[in-house]
């Protein structure tokens, strides 16, 4: 794994924004893996600003909330609509269907749809628990599509967004972890003091279904993209161990800087 520390918002955008525009622009017909939550906020704002041209480009998603239509402004649906659907217009678009009448058949659909648009970079955040999608600490690292019972600490974090604490969905739709593992390459964000913790595990714990983002660990390309705070428990071993980059153009040459 390759880290990128930045030191604002606004770095984590760039550097994110950067591999995005080379996975579009170095492929005849790109596959983005795309996430929602704060994470991406800041590359999604640059692909508009810049106009990004992702006519040939397609986009899987990672995850939905069961029963959230695509007309709740709660839905994953809702935010890469109004983040980027709306705005640049992409090949195809996919997005687990968390209204679908069988959830089963759904996953399944959803598995054909990644089977069929292998991925060149899927971009993630990462959960104050470690999970990557909505898969929480315990999922199997062989796991496919499936539905997720999200965790108190998960509805928690999400609480923010909805009006009533019963509002906050109980479930949702989620790439496994074997399929974000068949991404070409990862980009994995995060950023603040609550990220710490996280990030630590992810670059020093025990490879672990504990903490499913440690799986990232046997992956070949992965980077991570983060700011001080998200590294601040790191210890300066990790960043000679897994290489520390300056800019994605440092990531790119290959060269090494330690
Ligand atoms: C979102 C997703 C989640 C988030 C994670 C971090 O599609 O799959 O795993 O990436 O919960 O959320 P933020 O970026 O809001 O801190």
């Amino acid at each position: 794994m390759k880290i990128i520390a930045v030191n604002t918002p606004q770095g984590m955008a760039e550097a994110g924004y950067e591999l995005v525009q080379q996975t579009v622009e170095e492929n005849k017909h790109p596959v983005l893996g795309m996430a929602t939550g704060s994470s991406p906020l800041g590359i999604y704002a640059l692909m508009r600003k810049n106009k990004l041209d992702v006519r040939h480009a397609i986009t899987v998603n990672l995850d939905e909330y069961v029963n959230l239509s695509s007309e709740d402004k709660n839905s994953y649906h809702y935010f890469m609509n109004k983040q980027l659907f709306h705005h640049l217009s992409f090949a195809q678009t996919f997005i687990p269907n968390g209204m679908a009448q069988s959830l089963e058949e759904e996953c399944k659909r959803y598995d054909n749809v990644i089977e069929n648009h292998p991925i060149d970079l899927q971009i993630l955040g990462i959960g104050e628990n470690g999970h990557i999608g909505f898969n929480e600490p315990g999922t199997s690292f062989a796991s496919g599509t499936h539905i997720v019972k999200l965790t108190d600490s998960t509805r928690q974090a999400n609480r923010r967004f909805f009006e009533k604490e019963e509002d906050v969905p109980t479930h949702a739709i989620t790439m496994g972890i074997a399929s974000i593992m068949k991404a070409k390459q990862i980009a994995l964000l995060a950023s603040g003091l609550k990220k710490a913790e996280a990030i630590k595990t992810l670059l020093e714990g025990p490879v672990t279904e504990e903490c499913p983002a440690t799986v990232l660990r046997n992956h070949p390309n992965v980077v991570i993209i983060a700011d001080r705070q998200a590294l601040s428990l790191c210890s300066e071993e990790s960043f000679h161990e897994h290489q520390q980059v300056f800019s994605i153009s440092d990531l790119l040459s290959n060269s090494r800087v330690d």
